[in-house]
């Protein structure tokens, strides 16, 4: 029996795969590589000294993953396939919702046909859009305010219909909060194209010197110190949140939303002062006005994981900041 990884060769696709070899499970990855790259094959390889099965396919190609379907005894899907750029996400909203709803839908009808109902979905805490109050909890409305967002709400809606239409679907809907860190090996990290959106991989590129300064986007939130908060997750922690969900799939039944955060907030200065010290680097930046469409705090309430997979994420800011560092200073040109 086989695990399907689809977007596999991703950042926290990547970890997962690691994590899953510890446990000696048999992988297959489909990755169009839109944004990554094989030499992730070879880092996760010289981690755990086993190799996994690539295929380089798309989730929309329904004869590419029907073959994958019919040649692999696949178990369960764990789905990380998508396109994830908030900004980019409202430029060309039509390459959004093609590739992560219809490749979904695509995916999900090409497991359907083979009987395969066990599914791991990366959701997203961008579904409890900017009218909840933290911490967020899994049976508050959701919403979106952005493409992206709609992507990932109108994917968890469907898996919702599904799973209420066929008993036999068991559906873990796992919805992130702020992934960052790296594998501990430095080998494996967050590799964004061009300039990074995310504050981290931001924070570290001008760590180390690639480039000039930070803005801070906004000092004037009712916050700690004026400027924004969010649930950092370490993604090794999440890596094994995805490890325990499979394990837990058969004891679910139907499609379950569940928040994968630490439940604790850190702002966007704190997260600058704890790398500068790990660094020894400066971090110059500047404040700039709120950037549209953030809000001031968000972090999650992390008991349903807790109690429905025994998980709880077991990595401090330290380890996440200290991880980054290493991976970037490492691999200063991602992994070219
Ligand atoms: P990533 O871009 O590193 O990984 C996604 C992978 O999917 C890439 O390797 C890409 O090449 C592949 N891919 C994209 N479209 C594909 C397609 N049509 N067919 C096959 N492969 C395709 O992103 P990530 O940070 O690892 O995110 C993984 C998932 O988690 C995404 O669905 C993302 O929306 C979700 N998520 C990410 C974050 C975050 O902050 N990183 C937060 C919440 C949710
Ligand atoms: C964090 C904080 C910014 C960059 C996004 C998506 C969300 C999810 C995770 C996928 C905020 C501030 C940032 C910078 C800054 N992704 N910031 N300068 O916005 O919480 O969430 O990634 O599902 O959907 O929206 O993460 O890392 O962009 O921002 O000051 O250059 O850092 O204002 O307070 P965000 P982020």
């Amino acid at each position: 029996m086989s695990l399907l990884i689809t977007g596999g060769t991703g950042y926290i696709g990547s970890h997962t795969v690691v994590e899953l070899l510890a446990l000696d499970k048999d992988i297959v990855i489909v990755d169009n590589l839109s944004n990554s790259s094989t030499l992730v094959l070879d880092r996760i390889k010289e981690i755990t000294g086993k190799t996994v099965t690539f295929i380089k396919a798309d989730i929309c190609d329904e004869q590419a993953m029907d073959q994958v379907f019919s040649e692999h005894n696949i178990d369960a899907v764990i789905h990380f396939a998508g396109l994830k750029a908030v900004g980019e996400s409202s430029e060309i909203p039509l390459s959004y919702y093609h590739n992560n709803v219809s490749g979904s839908v695509t995916l999900l009808q090409v497991m359907a046909k083979h009987q395969v109902k066990n599914l791991v979905f990366s959701s997203s805490a961008t579904v409890y859009g900017e009218n909840n109050e933290s911490p967020l909890v899994e049976t508050m409305p959701t919403s979106a305010t952005n493409p992206y967002g709609q992507t990932k709400l109108m994917i968890e809606n469907i898996l919702f219909d599904l799973a209420k239409s066929d008993a036999s679907w068991s559906i873990a809907c796992l919805r992130y909060f702020n992934p960052i860190g790296a594998h501990e090996s430095g080998l494996i990290g967050e590799n964004p194209n061009g300039i990074p959106n995310n504050l981290l991989p931001y924070v570290s590129q001008v760590a180390v010197g690639r480039l000039p300064q930070l803005q801070v986007f906004g000092d004037d939130y009712d916050t700690v110190d004026g400027t924004g908060v969010r649930d950092y997750i370490h993604v090794v922690d999440l890596a094994i949140g995805h490890v325990k969900a499979v394990e837990k799939l058969t004891e679910i039944s139907g499609c379950k939303p569940i928040n994968l955060g630490t439940g604790n907030g850190t702002s966007v200065l704190e997260i600058v002062n704890s790398f500068r010290e790990i660094s020894g680097q400066e971090i110059p930046y500047s404040v700039q006005p709120r950037r549209a469409g953030d809000i001031a705090t968000v972090f999650a309430n992390a008991e349903v994981a807790n109690k429905l997979l025994g998980w709880h994420a077991q990595r401090d800011l330290n380890a996440m900041i200290t991880d980054t560092w290493r991976w970037q200073s490492n691999n200063p040109n991602g992994f070219e």
